[in-house]
């Protein structure tokens, strides 16, 4: 019998995507006794879902068609305003609204920038380890990693001077997480932050400045955004409203100075989805101009994290084994813990059993080559949970090592 051909013929671009071990793993997590400490969630308990019922009232009554009509790709103006004064008053440094895009997740902003700078086979410098939603969305335009060291002040700036002096071609960009960085919780330090804006602009590479959670700072002093320093090489920044306010929402923004850049870049966004949700943008802008309220709900954001953190720090702490050893960021949604001698990707079916989840470390190494490491969100389940979940998690290390 004559074979049907497969009318399906995949791109080659398809063949570099990979499953994420994230999502994968929310599944389980719907589970109901299920702790999971996996997923990169924010609380939902403190989502300001009245003030957001109020304002789509609000926002219906005032402008009503207008709030559900097609915009203009680069973002409602009322956005664009906010985001600029917003950075300019955060990062100390000034933007106007014209140089804002407003993207649909800064997961989006990751995939422009890709899409408008990276060429199948081109290199792009990643922190080692380096979030993985980035490496999804690079993976996508085919680009190869080069990986620098990192410790627990962030990227290694001699590294990162030794990998661009040899890199060949010479990378498109690097990509970094300056604060709260995902997975690991780390900060870049204050004197390392101009050395490699110096450095990447001594090579002529751009950086992507990914900056998700430099508002959830609970302890220390905020440190100058990269973008900050002036330079003559390029730096795109991307920020989000995921933490400070829904992740639903889909909505966050990339502020590029580069007006060639920034050209591109709404092209780009053109041809992906027209624009971001004309309505979701009409209320983010509604919301955040309750500006006392919104202050005061970052806040909140804020303390009931740091005591998540302290909670989960006191408990690793107090029921882990010596061999795991784990960091106390200061700020964001995640620690990070190494567990000597365990691949940790068989403690994750070891503890799914214990109803106890976390991202196994690997797959955010460019080149999955450290298997020891785990990803530990602690923004998501409550003080009790997280010390639930803590001892089982201890347990089934315990019980791997034995
Ligand atoms: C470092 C980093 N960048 C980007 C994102 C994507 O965020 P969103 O698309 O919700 O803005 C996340 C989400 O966890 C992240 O941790």
């Amino acid at each position: 019998m004559a074979t049907v051909p497969r009318t399906v013929r995949f791109a080659a671009r398809t063949a570099h995507m990979r499953a994420s071990t994230i999502r994968e793993m929310l599944k389980v997590t719907l589970q109901p006794d299920v702790i999971s400490f996996g997923g990169g969630l924010p609380a939902p308990e403190l989502f300001p879902t009245e003030a957001i019922a109020q304002c789509t009232r609000e926002i219906m009554e005032e402008y009503g068609a207008r709030a559900l009509q097609y915009t203009v790709t680069d973002g409602i103006p009322e956005m664009r305003e906010w985001v600029a004064q917003r950075l300019t008053r955060r990062l100390g440094t000034p933007f106007d609204a014209h140089q804002i895009i407003i993207v649909n997740g800064s997961q989006q902003g990751l995939d422009l920038i890709a899409k408008i700078l990276v060429d199948p086979g081109d290199h792009i410098v990643l922190e080692n380890p380096s979030y993985l939603g980035a490496i999804h969305a690079f993976d996508a335009y085919q680009a190869r990693y080069l990986a620098v060291d990192t410790d627990e002040d962030g990227i290694v700036p001699e590294s990162l001077e030794h990998v661009l002096a040899h890199a060949e071609p010479p990378p498109k960009f690097v990509y970094l997480v300056a604060n709260f960085q995902n997975p690991t919780g780390r900060t870049l330090s204050r004197d390392r932050r101009e050395r490699i804006v110096r450095i990447c602009e001594h090579f002529g590479v751009p950086i992507v400045e990914d900056d998700p959670y430099g508002e959830l700072r609970f302890e220390g002093e905020d440190l100058p955004a990269l973008v900050s320093y002036p330079t003559s090489g390029t730096v795109i920044y991307s920020g989000t409203g995921s933490k400070i306010l829904a992740p639903g929402m889909r909505v966050a923004w990339l502020a590029v100075r580069d007006p060639e850049v920034h050209e591109k870049l709404v092209l780009a966004k053109q041809g992906a989805d027209l624009q971001s949700g004309t309505l979701t943008q009409y209320l983010f802008a509604r919301v955040v101009a309750r500006a006392q309220d919104f202050e005061q709900h970052v806040k909140t954001i804020r303390r009931v994290y740091h005591e998540r953190r302290d909670v989960m720090y006191d408990a690793l702490t107090e029921d882990m084994p010596e061999t795991v050893s784990f960091n106390r960021p200061q700020g964001g949604m995640f620690l990070w813990a190494r567990a000597r001698g365990v691949d940790t990707t068989d403690l994750l079916q070891v503890s799914a059993k214990d109803g106890v989840v976390f991202v196994p470390g690997v797959s955010f190494y460019p080149h999955c080559d450290v298997t020891d490491g785990m990803r530990l969100n602690f923004s998501n389940a409550s003080p009790e949970k997280i010390r639930e979940g803590i001892g089982r998690l201890a347990k089934a290390v315990k019980e791997m090592s034995s």
